[in-house]
């Protein structure tokens, strides 16, 4: 049994994991454990009790509340707010009944007085050793409720003493900066306020006591599965103990919950390991990897027009950008930003997705039979949710963006954003990106975002006009679902000008992320690193380019992207036929390693956080082959380099490292280690098989 309930609640066991809640005395649902899974079930303890609350502190304080509703003497973050009819903004929370299957748990609680009606949704991801959570509630009475905060979960880590938070913070060029902070008193808030998940952080987080590293020690994690606002609220509350709570961001939230209406919260995930961030990770990359559109595919090798030619796009010069990267090796030929009608420059064009009869005088079937013809598949580049003011469907329908009437309309990129909450808008991008694909053979789509948002308003807006926030990423996801159900050949990539869009939720509908903008390899190491606290190496599209060329090695470059979905964006017309060579040689090894990175676990051996000199490595779930990277990116003469040491080899079995002199055993690659001599900007790369 994966769920169990006992006379103190229910116990929720994953293969290696277990949370328990209950009912307490004083009728609070509050969580028991959460941790390693122990043998019996009266080894988990009984619910807490608030004992010895003061007038100054409520029951809400001392208590780990599932799910904490603002009622009462409250000063902690709740995670539900509602205002209803009458002006009332309290909300008395009873617990109706429960409903147990095999994996999933729904806790039926009602307001007492008002007829809101509460789900909380356990579902257990058993052998992920994953817990998804999220929350529904609904409206069984004759008048409007004003939802104002329904997060989808809280968490609590046991109480012990203080937590260090690791999360990941950036911004454009710059993503997924690895944090890890001890916590403060008080609330720590990360969010985005931006519309998408954002480059400046991304929701997913991870706790430990101090005492946690890359291999050991006890980690809590969690992330949220939600493209737009999201909110994490960190908190050390007054006693010492530490929450964390994350949904739909709450600011500039309001959600009219009509009488009959349901409104369900995206789903939160979260786990806990004893294996240390290594292991939280590999967790993670299962679970993504396990529910992607095309999960059990091999990402073939890209190459994108885009850092070669800008917005010059034309049938010829594609063409013969197409010709190389064909000898190169490569499998998937794409057209970046620039085919469609009037688009020169960032400044017109984008909402008219027709090819443009100047750079494509036949429209785009001749590239693409070229390529074909080359042995390529054909992708593109489209940036749906965008219309520039100068384009006919701009000038058609200048109500369908997003804007305050009384207020300038602000530009970025000289681009204004579709409102995706109107079911019109929604319509219209299906018909147009459903001809497209419809009408030419493509088999690749590069689904692009190049904006945040301003004045968020949702003018003549048939509801409560800050359901924008929500509405505008449901309307996303219907676009892209039905276009993904459509065309389910095509392999979809989220972008939003790089990482702005990365999270579970997208990638329900994507199958890969473009990471960053930044392509220059030696930023890049600290950025994919970032990237992989969350995210399997299968999701990222990683390009050679020509960023850092003259100074940093070719061979460099490559294998910064082979530890990754390997592709292709410099300028190949100019590549010396040295450079073609080798990346050729590269391409071709990569297609015999490209199983192991991306679909193995993978290993942070020596962080490009920490240091100059860092390494990764890869291995297949039998643990027979693997492939490690290191990389050094500038440190004085003279120095010495640390073992690297390997992990996650059968410490008895017998195992060799092409290149390197001697067999040895697991263990002796993973204690000892193996040395590497790389001088300044010296990259290696190294498979390493069982032999017995
Ligand atoms: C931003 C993307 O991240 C780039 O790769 C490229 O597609 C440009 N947009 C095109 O406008």
């Amino acid at each position: 049994m994966t769920i169990m309930s006992d006379d103190q609640g229910w116990i929720l066991q994953t293969a290696h994991t277990a949370y328990a809640l209950a009912i307490n005395e004083a009728g609070y649902l509050v969580q028991r454990y959460w941790g390693a899974r122990l043998p019996h079930q009266d080894d988990y303890p009984p619910p807490p009790e608030a004992d010895g609350w003061a007038s100054f502190n409520g029951p809400g304080q001392l208590l780990p509340e599932e799910y904490p509703a603002y009622a009462g003497p409250k000063y902690v973050e709740p995670c539900l707010k509602v205002t209803f009819a009458d002006g009332v903004r309290d909300t008395v929370l009873q617990f109706e009944r429960a409903e147990v299957s095999e994996d999933t748990l729904e806790l039926h609680f009602h307001d007492v007085h008002y007829p809101l009606h509460l789900t909380l949704h356990y579902r257990l991801h058993t052998t992920d050793d994953l817990i998804e959570r999220s929350v529904s509630l609904t409206n069984a009475g004759a008048t409007p409720i004003t939802l104002e905060r329904v997060l989808s979960a809280q968490w609590h880590p046991p109480q012990r003493g203080k937590y260090r938070l690791s999360h990941l913070a950036g911004r454009w060029l710059d993503e997924f900066r690895l944090h890890r902070d001890w916590l403060p008193h008080g609330v720590t808030r990360l969010e985005s306020r931006r519309l998408t998940t954002s480059h400046h952080h991304n929701p997913w987080f991870a706790l430990d006591d101090g005492r946690a590293n890359e291999d050991d020690g006890e980690v809590w994690f969690g992330t949220l599965a939600w493209s737009g606002n999201w909110v994490l609220l960190a908190e050390e509350t007054d006693f010492g103990a530490t929450r964390v709570s994350l949904g739909i961001n709450d600011w500039d939230f309001a959600w009219l919950l009509e009488p009959g209406e349901t409104f369900t919260t995206p789903s939160a995930y979260a786990g806990w390991t004893d294996g240390g961030f290594g292991a939280a990770s590999r967790t993670l990359h299962d679970y993504v990897r396990a529910h992607l559109p095309h999960g059990d595919q091999l990402h073939a090798i890209l190459y994108n027009s885009w850092e070669a030619t800008l917005f010059d796009v034309s049938e010829a010069g594609q063409a013969q950008l197409a010709e190389v990267a064909a000898s190169l090796g490569v499998e998937l030929f794409v057209v970046d930003d620039g085919w469609f009608k009037s688009r020169l420059w960032d400044n017109a064009g984008l909402g008219d997705w027709t090819p443009d009869p100047v750079k494509f005088p036949h429209g785009l079937t001749p590239l693409i039979e070229g390529v074909k013809a080359l042995g390529m598949e054909f992708g593109i580049w489209i940036e749906p949710e965008m219309v520039n003011p100068d384009s006919d469907l701009y000038r058609a329908h200048p109500d369908w963006v997003i804007n305050f009437p009384t207020r300038a309309r602000t530009t970025a990129r000289s681009q204004l954003i579709l409102n995706l909450a109107r079911t019109d808008v929604q319509d219209y991008l299906i018909t147009q990106f459903d001809a497209l694909l419809r009408d030419h053979d493509i088999r690749f789509v590069k689904w692009d975002m190049n904006r945040n948002i301003s004045e968020p308003g949702w003018p003549a807006a048939p509801r409560e006009p800050r359901e924008l926030w929500v509405r505008y990423v449901q309307g996303v996801y219907r676009v892209w679902g039905t276009l993904r159900a459509r065309h389910p050949h095509v392999i979809w990539q989220s972008c939003s000008g790089g990482g702005g869009r990365a999270d579970l939720a997208i990638l329900r509908h994507a199958d890969q992320i473009w990471v960053s903008d930044n392509t220059e390899a030696t930023a890049r190491l600290r950025i994919q690193e970032g990237f992989s606290q969350c995210f399997p190496a299968q999701v990222m599209e990683a390009w050679v380019t020509d960023a850092g060329r003259g100074q940093v090695p070719l061979e460099f470059r490559f294998h910064v992207s082979m530890s990754g979905v390997l592709g292709l964006g410099g300028n190949l017309l100019q590549w010396s036929d040295d450079e073609r060579a080798t990346a050729a040689r590269w391409i071709a090894y990569y297609k015999q390693i490209r199983a192991i990175v991306q679909l193995g676990d993978q290993y942070r051996l020596l962080s490009a956080h920490d240091g100059q000199f860092s390494a990764m490595q890869y291995m297949d779930k039998e643990r027979n082959h693997g492939v490690v990277f290191a990389y050094r990116v500038w440190l004085p003469d003279p120095t010495i380099l640390p073992p690297i040491r390997l992990r996650g080899l059968i410490p008895d079995a017998h195992y060799e490292i092409q290149g390197i002199d001697g067999e040895r055993s697991g263990l002796a690659w993973m204690r000892d280690g193996l040395r590497l001599p790389l001088a300044n900007l010296e990259s290696a790369v190294h498979t390493i098989r069982r032999l017995d």
